[in-house]
């Protein structure tokens, strides 16, 4: 033991080592009333670690190749010691990672986590989300299935409608006058460096923001606003070892889900990996039904919700414009909210109610992405999109002139 502290006490001489622990776990106190919705921010974090560790290894033994990419997952799954499972917690796990992200996004949504002094906090939590979105596209093109190229055609060609550079924007980012090998390369290199520096680099910009100003919690008070005499919240707990233990609980739960679907039904019914991904790209077969994988389904409701002209500007283009500021709106949240209490449990029925509507509209046109366009789903696409905007851009109103109930000087438990 006292040579333990003797060694630490010559890192700390170096090193803020027993500073940071002190500053990031021990002496970092969180509100006390943490609940279920709380679990989310260090589950993105175990599936970050998953990801990266379980890439690294896929890495080993995939090929970077239009001509061998296909047949490498494919001997990953079959010959690879390990291989399939190895597979399965990558592919899976891009989904688990965007429930979790979307569950962790909705919390700051149910209590206002993203009003000041958190506005930051959030800013960097979207650059994390446009990363993760950036990465979940870039790695499916890697196995180079049907789906792998044609959802990277359709996609990739949405630059392309943009008016005067969208031709050479698209022949850009492809790198060639189709997807090709070139295309596979470059999204290789974007999947598992550029894109994960990123990503990692954000994730620490994320926590240093929150740590800066505290946690918010399901009451939405600042519980930094009462201290007690040595200066610590009455109503925080040291994050070390009270929700360091309580996250592994979450942790273990998730983890139960997760083998769950690993292990039983890897494919998620053809919403974790799609079925025309078990055939090899072939450019000249177009498959019959093209849809991105559920993360993205929303927007491309929005996308697809589009069907008229404007003067010069197609249908195509001005998709792509709502489907844009259906994510870039979200930054603006912090701006937007007027309410003078944060969390939902002091709101009014409005501000309720258009919640509720928003998170229908949401998984509605999740689902309507999924499906091949009809006449009913296209207008039904449109007032989901009519809907989702109402929430934001209603939003300076109907939280301004929304009752609320009284909040209280202490956490409720
Ligand atoms: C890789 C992805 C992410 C990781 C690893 C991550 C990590 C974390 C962690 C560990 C916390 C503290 C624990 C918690 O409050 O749950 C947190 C809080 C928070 N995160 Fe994230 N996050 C990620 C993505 C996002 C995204 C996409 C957003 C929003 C756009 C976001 C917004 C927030 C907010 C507002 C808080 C504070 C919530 C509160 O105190 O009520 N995060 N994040």
């Amino acid at each position: 033991m006292g040579m333990l502290v003797n060694f630490r006490d010559w890192i700390d001489a170096r090193f803020p080592l027993t500073k940071m622990w002190e500053e990031h776990l021990s002496k970092y106190y969180a509100p006390k009333n943490f609940n279920f919705w709380y679990f989310f921010g260090s589950l993105a974090l175990l599936v970050l670690v998953l990801q990266i560790i379980t890439g690294i290894f896929l890495t080993m033994n995939y090929k970077p190749d239009a001509t061998q990419a296909f047949a490498s997952v494919e001997y990953i799954m079959r010959d690879v010691d390990w291989g399939w499972l190895i597979r399965y917690m990558h592919s899976t796990g891009a989904s688990a990672f965007f429930i979790v992200v979307y569950l962790h996004m909705f919390r700051g949504l149910l209590y206002g986590s993203y009003k000041g002094p958190r506005e930051l906090l959030w800013i960097f939590g979207m650059m994390i989300y446009l990363a993760l979105m950036a990465e979940a596209f870039f790695g499916y093109l890697l196995p180079w299935g049907q789906m792998s190229y044609w959802g990277a055609q359709v996609i990739i060609s949405l630059f392309g409608a943009i008016p005067v550079i969208g031709d050479d924007l698209s022949l850009w980012i492809r790198g060639d006058f189709v997807i090709s090998d070139v295309t596979l390369n470059r999204f290789f290199a974007l999947h598992v460096i550029a894109v994960p520096f990123v990503l990692a680099i954000l994730v620490v910009v994320h926590i240093l923001a929150l740590h800066e100003v505290g946690s918010n919690n399901p009451d939405g008070i600042e519980i930094k606003k009462n201290k007690d005499e040595n200066g610590i919240p009455k109503d925080g707990i040291p994050f070390h070892p009270y929700y360091s233990v309580k996250d592994i609980v979450g942790v273990v739960v998730f983890l139960m889900f997760f083998s769950f679907v690993m292990f039983f039904v890897p494919e998620g019914g053809g919403y974790f990996l799609e079925s025309p991904n078990f055939e090899p790209a072939d450019p000249l077969k177009t498959p019959e039904h093209i849809a991105p994988v559920w993360y993205f389904t929303p927007y491309y409701a929005m996308l697809r919700a589009v069907t008229i002209d404007i003067g010069p500007l197609s249908a195509k283009f001005l998709g792509v414009i709502v489907m844009g500021a259906a994510v870039v709106i979200l930054f603006f949240l912090p701006w937007l909210d007027r309410s003078p209490v944060k969390s939902i449990r002091y709101r009014g029925p409005i501000c309720k109610t258009m919640l509720a509507l928003f998170v229908v509209a949401f998984i509605t046109l999740g689902w309507l992405g999924t499906q091949p366009p009809t006449d009913t789903k296209t207008m039904m696409a449109q007032i989901g999109t009519a809907v989702y905007f109402a929430f934001f851009l209603l939003m300076p109103i109907y939280t301004k002139i929304d009752s609320t109930k009284p909040v209280p000087d202490r956490v409720t438990g």
